[in-house]
């Protein structure tokens, strides 16, 4: 039995502000991260969430940060990665981070005028894309790829791109599987290449099995 590790665990969407009072952000409802937070910490692991704004409580014993936007995700990340006073085992980023943001948010909210409107938005960065390059980041990575069609393809690619050691893929197509549901139906695809499907199980179900295979990751490698 491996001793204590310590997750770092990203949930929910981010929100890119268009004016004071709109913004762009996506259905992710945060209760896959949450329950993989939730999970880590019921076997004995320290957890630290970060978690874009997400309507749910925080799991016990888990260290939460909310943030907004995917810049400030971005920061928090980056900063407790690279923290040496409380070094990070196995990172889980499951948000659904936007991919574009507004070049420059309005100050005063935009008035409708006659005919369409243009918003110019700009990419955001890529937070698990940069945990090892920027980061430094050498621990278990785990990445989520929620995918419309080709799942498998798109998520091994993902794998590989990410610097990953475990991507769990699915199919956000299926009605009541994925984003903003109780049941998720995925597979977990190892850098290795072997792959293990899942049958569609609540999030708490499939938060026990990426947890463990997380742990079984970090025991392999040390
Ligand atoms: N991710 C991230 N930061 C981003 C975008 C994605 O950390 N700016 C992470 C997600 O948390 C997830 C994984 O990358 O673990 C895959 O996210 P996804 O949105 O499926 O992939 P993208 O890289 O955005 O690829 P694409 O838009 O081509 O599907």
């Amino acid at each position: 039995m491996e001793s204590s590790l310590h997750f770092l665990i990203t949930a929910g969407p981010t929100r890119e502000a268009i004016d004071p009072v709109r913004f762009i952000s996506n259905r992710s409802s945060g209760k896959m991260g949450f329950a993989i937070a939730r999970a880590a910490a019921a076997a004995g692991h320290r957890v630290t969430l970060i978690a874009g704004p997400v309507a749910l409580p925080t799991p016990t014993g888990v260290t939460r940060h909310d943030v907004v936007t995917a810049a400030e995700m971005f920061q928090a990340v980056i900063s407790l990665i690279t923290d040496p006073a409380a070094p990070v085992d196995v990172a889980i980023m499951t948000a659904a981070v936007a991919d574009y943001r507004p070049v420059q948010a309005s100050i005063q909210k935009i008035k409708k005028t006659e005919g369409q409107c243009q918003l110019t938005l700009e990419r955001t960065r890529d937070i698990l894309g940069s945990l090892r390059t920027e980061g430094s980041y050498r621990g278990v990575l785990v990445g989520f790829a929620a995918e419309t069609e080709n799942v498998l393809t798109h998520a091994v690619d993902k794998l590989h791109r990410k610097g990953c050691d475990l991507m769990v893929a699915n199919d956000v197509s299926q009605p009541g599987s994925g984003f903003d549901a109780e049941d998720n139906e995925v597979t977990l695809i190892f850098a290795d290449g072997t792959m293990r499907p899942r049958p569609r199980l609540a999030k708490a179900a499939i938060a026990d099995d990426v947890v463990q295979a997380a742990v079984a990751l970090h025991a392999a490698r040390s």
